[in-house]
């Protein structure tokens, strides 16, 4: 991949379209508001308070991410979405009740101002759901060209320059990738033949990137990681990334697990189990949608550990997942993890985390980052698989011969480098040997 030589800059409105408007997706429009009028801090966001050291240590080089790479200002970003349900943004996020109330009445205006467009929805692949804004449709086909249709009058109306679309809708069931999902030509013969293998999710993804507007998925159901998918993004020169936020659980787990390993301590097991109760564990509930979540949260471990070059230290790993949908919990969950590892002469050790945190709090900054980066990418010239943005899920996209990166601190380097690259800054690698010389 070469270079960006210019930048286009961020100018008028970016529009950004979230399908689903549930949890996630109205702590993103409701924090974006009260940020912008100062009634809240964006913490949990590279994007708004990360910075990015420059040049040597000893050059103090070093101002916010977002003073340094051109990102589109809080105040550009104008909101809309698709949901099956029919309530405004501040009816969901009411539902929700991730907000305190206080919150929610200061966003309340803004927030009233969003409703849903008709979902393209199917029980088949959520099957905990049903709602009545839905679109009706001959076949998957039209279907998705209604959605590419909403994104042009969405567009026209918001007088939105640009548009980023982020999956914050349910996880769906567990799908592999088919013959069906191999070519464009084949994908597009396969809308118009109603094939099972074509979930809803993907539907939005063709609409995004047939339309030149990058997409996100925060969710683990099988999207973009299809080559039809990627080769759409090439033709239409827009950036994809994926897949599921990177938010509680594993969040912690990408962080001890380098850590474990750096220093070379054993593991024999590692047992995580989840109790929440907001919509999204009731959809998890439904087998084949916590099967899609049960192989994204499995995967983190295996490629940290490397077992096949340390086959003495995690070469037997037992690792399990378990998501129990508990309602009193609401979206406020609780993750415990016990971790079984061993040291010097394998003498055995225990490691216990209880993290009681706060789904959506913890994801909608990511979804703000995502918005923002995606678009950069795009006025930077990237399209395709952006993996320098594997920082923000649980199960990164990346080039198919490679094996994706889930180490959170190589993750942060390789987004950074990544940023500094594209505005022709020398990258960082911490060797360091010129300030002995
Ligand atoms: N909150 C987190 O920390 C976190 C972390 C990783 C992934 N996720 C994923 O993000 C997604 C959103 O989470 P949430 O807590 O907001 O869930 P939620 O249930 O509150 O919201 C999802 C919304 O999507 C809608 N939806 C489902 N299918 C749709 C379709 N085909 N078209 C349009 N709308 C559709 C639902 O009606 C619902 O309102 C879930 O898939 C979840 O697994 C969340």
């Amino acid at each position: 991949m070469r270079r960006p030589t210019t930048i286009t800059p961020p100018k008028g409105n970016l529009g950004v379209l979230t399908v689903g408007m549930g949890a996630v997706a109205t702590t993103f429009m409701a924090g974006v508001d009260l940020i912008r009028n100062n009634a809240a801090q964006p913490v949990g966001s590279t994007t708004q308070l990360g910075t990015i050291r420059l040049g040597k240590r000893t050059e103090g080089r070093t101002p916010l991410i977002k003073d340094f790479v051109p990102l589109d200002p809080l105040e550009n970003l104008v909101f809309g979405g698709w949901d099956l349900f029919p309530d405004t943004a501040y009816e969901a996020a009411a539902h929700a009740a991730v907000l305190s109330s206080e919150d929610l009445a200061k966003a309340k205006k803004f927030l009233s101002g969003i409703r849903p467009m008709k979902a393209a929805f199917d029980r088949n692949y959520v099957k905990r759901l049903d709602g009545p804004n839905v679109k009706k449709a001959k076949n998957k086909y039209d279907l998705a060209l209604e959605i590419k249709n909403d994104i042009a009058e969405f567009r026209k109306k918001s007088k939105a320059s640009r548009c980023v679309v982020i999956w914050c809708g349910s996880t769906e069931i567990f799908l592999t990738p088919e013959e069906v999902h191999s070519t464009a030509k084949k994908f597009e013969e396969g809308m118009k033949k109603n094939h099972p293998a074509i979930a809803p999710s993907m539907l939005y993804a063709w609409a995004a990137i047939t339309s030149g507007v990058p997409f996100a998925n925060g969710a683990p159901n099988l999207t973009l990681d299809i080559p039809a998918m990627q080769e759409l993004a090439a033709k239409h020169d827009a950036p994809i990334c994926g897949k599921d936020f990177k938010t509680g659980q594993t969040l912690l787990k990408t962080i001890l697990a380098p850590g474990l390993k750096a220093r070379m301590i054993g593991l024999n097991g590692w047992f995580s189990t989840n109790i929440l109760g907001n919509r999204d564990g009731e959809v998890l509930e439904d087998p084949e949608s916590f099967k899609t979540k049960e192989e994204s949260k499995l995967g983190a471990l295996e490629y940290i550990l490397q077992p096949k070059l340390y086959p003495n230290l995690y070469g037997n790993v037992c690792h399990k997942v378990r998501i129990n949908y508990y309602p009193p919990r609401g979206d406020n969950k609780e993750g415990w993890d016990n971790i079984d590892i061993f040291g010097w002469l394998g003498y055995p050790m225990q490691i216990k985390v209880d993290f009681l945190c706060r789904d959506s709090i913890l994801a909608a900054p990511l979804a703000l980052d995502l918005v923002l980066f995606l678009d950069l990418a795009q006025r930077a010239g990237l399209h395709g698989i952006q993996e320098w943005l594997s920082f923000f899920f649980k199960s990164p996209m990346c080039a198919p011969e490679l094996y994706p990166e889930h180490d959170l601190f190589i993750q942060s380097m390789k987004m950074k480098n990544t940023l500094r690259w594209m505005m022709g800054e020398e990258l960082i690698t911490h060797l360091g040997s010129e300030y002995y010389d």
